[in-house]
């Protein structure tokens, strides 16, 4: 489970109670305070994987050797088992962006990435994964499933897939789970991303695309039933993202079905993920 550094959070892992095999912490929010980092990953208890925002491999700038310092400080704080970042770039020196921008598709732009990248697997000390974006817009003429999969194949590391961003990618453009699913190199799978929202509120939220969020929601669980008896994936780890269109996290119990059920479809024979 994603876990944010919020009380918020803490007073719903008081009542979820610790069922959770491993949890998920965005470096962005300890990068002022790196000990909380450390209270934070003694408190959960957990084996811990980063997410991160920091890197904008997509932009065509060396990588700050300060950056990678401070990110290689922070995954060793919380001893993360890989570390995430996104098919996007934030911004160019000088001038950030405020959001994950998703990159010109084209291959002078996959060498960009490629070349960030390896940069940076010669600093950081864990394993680099990669996860697809929000396509608010197109640019270029590769689909980002295809762009996905040359960058990850290049510089050979592994993805992050999130259910969530290829749904919300239908609102500004066509996107298909199954095509996306398809295209990318699935055995590179190391990490699912997954949004669980309240369901009672997603059921009244109606959408134009989707009928209601809810029903986006169910899509996610569909394709994630076709990764598995269609195409054999076997993550290393499934993370629920509790962050969804809804104004309430889901209620508890909820939270634990969906749980055991991902556990079954995924880690039937291996112990959880989460
Ligand atoms: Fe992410």
């Amino acid at each position: 489970m994603l876990v944010h550094n919020s009380k918020t959070y803490m007073d719903y892992l008081d009542k979820l109670g610790d069922i959770s095999d491993v949890y998920e912490l965005l470096l962005i929010q300890y990068m002022n305070e790196p000990d909380e980092l450390n209270k934070m990953a003694d408190r959960l208890g957990k084996p811990i994987i980063a997410h991160t925002t920091r890197f904008s491999f997509g932009t065509d700038a060396p990588v700050e050797r300060n950056l990678l310092d401070n990110m290689n400080d922070l995954i060793f704080r919380c001893k993360a088992k890989w570390c995430g970042d996104h098919l996007c770039f934030t911004g160019v020196p000088g001038l950030g962006s405020g959001g994950l921008l998703p990159p010109i598709m084209n291959e002078e732009s996959v060498d960009v990435f490629v070349r960030g990248i390896l940069e940076a697997k010669k600093v950081i000390n864990t394993p680099l994964l990669i996860e697809n974006v929000v396509q608010y817009y197109q640019v270029g003429t590769m689909s980002q499933a295809q762009f996905l999969k040359d960058v990850v194949e290049k510089a050979d590391i592994g993805i992050v897939l999130s259910m969530e961003n290829i749904s919300t990618s239908k609102s500004f453009m066509e996107s298909d789970y199954y095509e996306f699913i398809d295209t990318i190199p699935v055995e590179r799978i190391v990490q699912i991303h997954c949004t669980i929202g309240n369901s009672q509120e997603q059921k009244e939220m109606k959408s134009d695309i989707f009928g209601t969020i809810y029903d986006k929601q169910m899509m996610q669980y569909e394709a994630l039933e076709y990764l598995v008896k269609k195409r054999g994936v076997k993550p290393k780890a499934f993370i629920w993202e509790l962050e969804t269109e809804t104004d309430s996290h889901p209620e508890v119990e909820e939270l634990r079905q969906r749980m055991e059920w991902a556990n079954s479809l995924f880690f039937k024979n291996k112990g959880a993920g989460y």
